[in-house]
């Protein structure tokens, strides 16, 4: 057996001996306790990922990441957003149907010592959300660096459903991340890999924890996975192939709890799932190998990590004696079926990343949708406030997560099959990966400032394979 430098200096020798770190749970904002009104500063920081390695890095109120908001359907609240960063960021609400002047995306800049306070009306079903920069040219590198949190609405359907609710004991925050570190310090993977592949690391994370464990009381506990990785999918399972159950997609609870032995995650993609520690066994979440890249990147040998074995992400040991098992609810919501019949027209995007540029030598891929990057200048799309659509999604080279800002939607096809158990549900986001058939009902207004839709990997969101479009 060998061991490289770095597969040394990240494994036990960095956490001091002990292989695991206690799991960081973020601060909980209330809006409510707060009187709606909250702030946010986005600053720099340094963050110990490893003992005594200190990494510049970014984050809202905080080194590294930002605290967990939790929202209440039917309030307003006020966001103030203070950029206290040398640079011009925005703080986009992703997941949170809002019109799109509030919607933080590219088109609502926040210069360096100004502050942005948008007013959110939170008229949406309880979900999990999360919130991030979105600065145009430059979302990954500050996503990269720190600049996410996530964002819990609340309602009263679920309330009355008493499903796990404590957070931080048995309502647990996942935020997944993979990053790269060198001799223990965060590094930004630069070059062409890192453009065509998306950046990737070989150190996994949950809200910032290297080899992260959590004690959870010996009962039922929630667990609300957001992937807040640059470009990584994940395959989610446990290693004694527990199964546990999923109760909610990207717009919130499903109808009824899914059975699951496992679960794939793609960048921007949520789910919540119930997990049962009666037992008190401890358990592993672990995930597959990361296999999505280009075929080509694939045959220039980029793809070490592609292949290989699986991967622990956070360790739970649970603790304290063995209440009751608690209660899954058989039924959780109503959702009201959008018909396809409905719809008005139908859309082709094609997430494109060709590569034109390589005869003249000008340029690598070229990402785009329907094969135009990218341009603040230009509407993609104007779409009537109450319409609904199918988008006819296809990717390119590789699998895509296709992300719409300001709706939710609903899975008519995959693959030209019908949809498959984890693609029922509202979303905002999907991994593509060869195409999809959307149903989108357009429920919200972007009339002063357009909604994006986008690649979530964000290098290619970065380097144009985004649109934006009005609704009015
Ligand atoms: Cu999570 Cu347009 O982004
Ligand atoms: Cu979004
Ligand atoms: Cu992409």
């Amino acid at each position: 057996m060998t061991f490289t430098r770095r597969s040394f200096l990240t494994g036990a020798a960095l956490t001091g001996g002990a292989l695991f770190q206690e799991l960081k749970i973020p601060e909980l904002v209330d809006a409510r306790r707060q009187g709606q009104s909250i702030a946010m500063t986005a600053q720099v920081g340094r963050t110990a990922f490893f003992p005594e390695r200190d990494s510049p890095t970014l984050g809202y109120n905080g080194s590294y990441l930002g605290p967990t908001l939790r929202v209440y359907r039917g309030d307003d609240v006020e966001i103030a957003v203070t950029n206290a960063l040398g640079e011009a960021t925005t703080v986009h609400w992703h997941g949170l149907l809002i019109p799109g002047e509030l919607d933080g995306g590219p088109h609502q800049t926040i210069r360096p010592r100004k502050t942005w306070r948008p007013v959110l009306p939170i008229r949406q079903p309880a979900a999990t959300l999360w919130y991030h920069s979105h600065v145009h040219g430059r979302t990954a590198e500050q996503v990269y660096a720190g600049l996410a949190g996530l964002l819990i609405v609340t309602d009263r359907d679920e309330a009355t459903l008493g499903l796990p609710a404590e957070y931080g004991v048995d309502d647990l925050p996942l935020i997944l991340q993979d990053r790269q570190f060198e001799d223990g310090m965060l590094v930004l993977p630069q070059g062409m890999m890192a453009t065509m592949h998306g950046r990737r690391g070989d150190t996994l994370m949950v809200n910032g924890t290297v080899n992260p464990v959590a004690r959870v009381p010996r009962r039922l506990v929630r667990l609300r996975l957001v992937n807040g990785s640059n470009a990584r999918a994940f395959d989610l399972a446990f290693a004694d192939h527990r199964s546990f159950h999923w109760i909610a997609s990207e717009g919130g609870l499903l109808e009824r709890p899914v059975a699951l032995r496992s679960l794939s995650l793609a960048p921007g993609e949520r789910a919540e799932v119930l997990v049962d520690f009666h037992d008190g066994q401890p358990a592993v979440l672990e995930t597959g190998p990361d296999g999505n890249a280009p075929m080509m990147m694939r045959m220039m040998g980029g793809g070490n990590r592609l292949r290989g074995e699986r991967q622990a992400i956070i360790r739970f040991e649970p603790q304290g004696t063995g209440t009751r098992s608690a209660q899954l609810p058989d039924k959780l919501v109503t959702h009201e079926r959008q018909s396809m019949s409905n719809a008005v027209r139908r859309r082709r995007i094609a997430m494109t990343m060709g590569m034109r540029g390589m005869r003249g030598g000008a340029g690598m891929g070229t990402f785009g949708i329907n094969g135009r990057p990218f341009d603040m200048e230009r509407i993609d799309a104007e779409i009537r406030r109450g319409d609904t659509e199918v988008w006819q999604v296809s990717a390119e080279m590789m699998a895509h997560p296709l992300h719409i800002h300001g709706v939710h939607f609903e899975v008519l096809s995959r693959n030209g099959s019908p949809p498959g158990i984890r693609d029922q549900g509202l979303r905002d986001t999907i991994m593509v990966e060869n195409s999809v058939e959307l149903l989108v009902r357009f429920s919200h207004t972007a009339a002063t400032a357009p909604y994006m839709y986008h690649c979530h990997i964000l290098e290619h969101e970065d380097n144009g394979m985004m649109g934006q479009f009005i609704v009015r």
